[in-house]
């Protein structure tokens, strides 16, 4: 069963996906040539300590972690550790928390320093990617909409659809029905209705889809050794579209319209302006 939220739990998700944006923006702005990825994970766990927020990866399933760190070829569940990042670098960035009895999960991947045109190409398109399945989403659409706009417009730029891990439901646990694969054709699956939180995460590659685990048994790589890259928002399902929960900062901020949509509840703004650009 997919789970509708009442306005007061929504609320509650509202709060703890807005500080996982918040800690995300401010790991993304600590990315730099030297910097370690468990310099950046320490400072995501004080964050959320700081806010009464515990981590919602680190002891699940034994990760031992509060970020994922996937650099390069690593697509997801990358550990953290004394590896400095390098200048040319890609990093995706992934973190959930519980605040109050919610979960909140958003993930981005960012440039270290200059990188190449292919790997700032993949970013962007991976980027747009998960805009074009926030833009399926409304109350009546089906769940494999969301994987098929994801699909179309990865593939119609060249690049691979990661098949082995999946976008979910939220709330209560931080996996909570539906999957949300980032593939497939339009009009199947569940229906959406009011009030279902996704968390959605197109999991991209520059070259062949295929991944494998390694051997600490967490980080995916690509087979073909290829570039990755993955963005992830936590959204709530309205009427007429979705309200983005983990919201980037600029995305607020840049978009005049934004305070109107969102006296609506709905934070369409972000999702137009992607669309567009
Ligand atoms: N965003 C990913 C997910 O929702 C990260 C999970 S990492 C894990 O599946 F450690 F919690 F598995
Ligand atoms: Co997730």
């Amino acid at each position: 069963m997919i789970v509708c939220r009442s306005a007061s739990e929504i609320e509650r998700l509202a709060r703890v996906n807005a500080l996982v944006a918040r800690v995300l923006a401010e790991l993304k702005a600590t990315v730099r040539p030297g910097v370690t990825t468990a310099d950046l994970d320490a400072l995501a766990e004080h964050r959320l300590k700081q806010a009464n927020a515990a981590p919602a990866f680190k002891g699940y399933h034994g990760y031992p972690a509060t970020i994922c760190a996937s650099i390069n070829e690593q697509v997801v569940h990358g550990i953290p550790s004394k590896r400095a990042l390098a200048n040319g670098d890609i990093i995706s960035i992934d973190m959930g928390a519980q605040l109050d009895g919610f979960f909140g999960d958003s993930a981005v991947t960012v440039a270290v320093g200059d990188i190449s045109d292919e790997a700032a190409r993949l970013l962007a398109i991976t980027e747009e990617s998960l805009y074009r399945g926030l833009a399926a989403v409304h109350a009546g659409a089906r769940v494999s909409d969301i994987g098929a706009a994801v699909q179309q417009h990865v593939e119609a730029h060249g690049f691979s659809v990661v098949r082995e891990f999946v976008g979910h439901g939220i709330g209560v646990k931080l996996h909570e029905e539906p999957q949300i694969p980032n593939y497939g054709t339009p009009g199947h699956g569940p229906r959406l209705a009011e009030g279902m939180v996704l968390a959605i995460e197109p999991m991209v590659n520059a070259g062949k889809p295929a991944v494998k685990v390694l051997g600490d048994g967490w980080t995916a790589v690509t087979k073909d050794g290829s570039l990755s890259a993955h963005f992830e928002h936590t959204v709530v399902v309205t009427r007429s579209g979705c309200r983005i929960l983990t919201p980037a900062q600029e995305e607020e901020e840049r978009s005049p319209k934004n305070e109107l949509l969102r006296t609506r509840g709905v934070h369409e703004a972000a999702v137009l302006r992607h669309l567009s650009s």
